[in-house]
């Protein structure tokens, strides 16, 4: 072999490994999750998860009461019936605020540059099939992740200027955000888009909540440091609005 070839087959044998090479160490990132994978995201974002998962009914996609019926019919409601929630009602609940409903991900409430801040919460009480305490919602896998043991109403109800509604609700939905996954991209005016937000899906739930006969209510008034200590959320993640849900 002249020099010229060995040159050449030294250079093909130095890209060969250069690129095997390459491949280790992007399988291996990903392996260890440098590269998330969807099914760990809600992990590599720090959401501390007890070993109880709760898969939910799939969602129905279809109501027998048209928007502006459930539009005039909207109205809050701070009394509840002791009765239960079913499983049912709650993952619809989720489904309608933050339900992924396209294949590349989007959902049933707008996001700006799809970068979905909003991270929900259930605080469980009196729900058919689910045991008390706190569960994260992994919107894509619907499924609930438990957080916290105990039932943690009444706390959060002091949290919340002790409002009977949080208190004697069957579950209360916890509305959390990153503003980070919004500001990296926006800046300051990212910290607005995270708030319309929270009013995009609170609205979906309301409305949901109105097809489903539940009785609902928006809950901004709250201590923000002992929601978050209480539900033990993650240092990145601060809690918008609280949705007491029960029977009516
Ligand atoms: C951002 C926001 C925060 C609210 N906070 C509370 C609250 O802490 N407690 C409460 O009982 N109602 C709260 N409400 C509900 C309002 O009192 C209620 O929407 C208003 O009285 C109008 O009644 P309607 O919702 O039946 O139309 C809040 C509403 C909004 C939009």
């Amino acid at each position: 072999m002249d020099n010229g070839k060995v040159k050449r087959s030294k250079l093909t044998l130095r890209r060969g490994l250069t690129v095997i090479g390459l491949l280790v160490v992007l399988l291996l990132a990903y392996k260890f999750s440098i590269i998330p994978n969807s099914n760990d995201i809600a992990k590599g974002q720090g959401i501390k998860a007890d070993s109880g998962a709760v898969a939910l009914p799939t969602p129905m996609r279809t109501g027998e009461v048209s928007l502006e019926q459930l539009l005039t019919g909207r109205r809050s409601i701070r009394e509840y019936l002791e009765k239960e929630l079913t499983i049912f009602e709650v993952g619809q609940l989720l489904w309608s605020a933050q339900g992924i409903t396209h294949p590349r991900g989007y959902r049933t409430a707008p996001s700006a540059g799809a970068l979905y801040p909003l991270e929900l919460y259930v605080v469980v009480g009196r729900v058919e099939g689910i045991e008390k305490g706190v569960y994260h919602y992994d919107a894509k896998q619907h499924k609930l992740v438990k957080t916290i043991e105990s039932d943690m109403r009444t706390s959060l109800a002091r949290a919340a200027l002790s409002q009977s509604a949080v208190k004697n609700a069957a579950a209360i939905i916890v509305f959390a955000a990153d503003y980070r996954r919004t500001t990296k991209k926006y800046g300051k005016r990212g910290e607005r888009y995270v708030h319309m937000e929270v009013g995009h899906a609170a609205q979906n739930l309301f409305l949901q909540a109105v097809a489903l006969k539940l009785a609902t209510v928006v809950v901004g008034a709250f201590n923000d440091d002992k929601v978050a200590e209480l539900l033990q959320l993650p240092v990145q993640l601060r809690p918008l609005m609280l949705m007491p849900v029960g029977k009516k």
